[in-house]
């Protein structure tokens, strides 16, 4: 497994950091299989496998229950699990109670936090031996404010983003995320900083990149932010279905060779 020190010699060696979300068993086992550095067991969950409209409505159960299935199915890759919206930056001990049951019993490596206005917290959590990815542009937790579009787009805007990065890094995250910024100011703030910076919607100039597994593989979702690069396409399942609903129907399925031989009734007589 890579660790924290391998992320970070990867950053210093001008080494590209990848990093996919899984949800579950099969697709952690798919990520480990392909060797990608890191794995995100993002709360994008709510909206790819649990069909809600936002991030919104995961808890931190939810959360649990699905990094607890990624661990098993990749027990050797680096996992972040995030922690989801409501569960910190509302009251400081509430907040490090989530973090360390979350960290603790998930088995992932780093939890994640959304926001620049985390950083009381990250100091926190890190002081106690929790690791923090921070997360900032884009933070889709917050889309009630802020909506579904580029951040860091205006001079003012930039210059925060730019202060919120370095303020995580102080506090002592781990590792940045950087969601829909423009690649100018990414690859500024990446470049600034001595953390990985992880991009996604932010260009090439980041120290890796990060993308949402339905969305690369076209699995289940229905559109697309025109960051996605789609890899692969799961899609082609439907067809798979239609042609098995199809023998099922035809009782073409199951033929000699999906069935078991043995002729019993002839012992067990009429
Ligand atoms: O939840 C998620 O999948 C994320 C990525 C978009 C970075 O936070």
């Amino acid at each position: 497994m890579k660790n924290l020190r391998d992320l970070h010699q990867m950053k210093q060696a001008s080494e590209k950091i990848s990093m996919v979300t899984a949800y579950d068993y099969p697709s952690a086992k798919q990520v480990e299989a392909a060797e990608i550095d890191m794995i995100l067991v993002g709360d994008s969950l709510g909206m790819t496998v649990l069909g809600y409209e936002s991030t919104v409505d995961v808890t931190l159960e939810d959360m649990l229950h699905h990094a607890k299935a990624v661990r098993r199915g990749a027990p050797n890759t680096y996992v972040v699990v995030d922690m989801p919206f409501g569960t910190v930056g509302v009251d400081m001990a509430i907040d490090l109670k989530n973090a360390t049951k979350l960290y603790q019993q998930s088995g992932a490596n780093a939890i994640k936090v959304e926001g620049g206005h985390l950083t009381a917290f990250i100091e926190q959590a890190t002081h106690i031996g929790v690791p923090v990815v921070a997360h900032l542009g884009l933070t889709p937790q917050s889309v009630g404010v802020m909506g579904y579009r580029m951040q860091g787009a205006t001079k003012a805007a930039a210059e925060k983003l730019i202060a919120d990065a370095q303020a995580v890094e102080r506090a002592g995250a781990v590792v940045l995320v950087l969601e829909a910024v423009p690649s100018d100011l990414a690859a500024h703030i990446s470049a600034q900083l001595e953390i990985p910076v992880i991009g996604i919607g932010a260009g090439n100039g980041t120290d890796g990149q990060v993308l949402v597994y339905h969305d690369m593989l076209s699995y289940g979702v229905d559109r697309t932010a025109k960051f996605v690069k789609q890899y692969g396409d799961f899609s082609t399942g439907i067809e798979a279905l239609k042609q098995y609903d199809v023998e099922v129907k035809s009782s073409t399925f199951p033929s000699e060779q999906y069935t078991y031989q043995k002729q019993i009734m002839d012992e067990v007589g009429k």
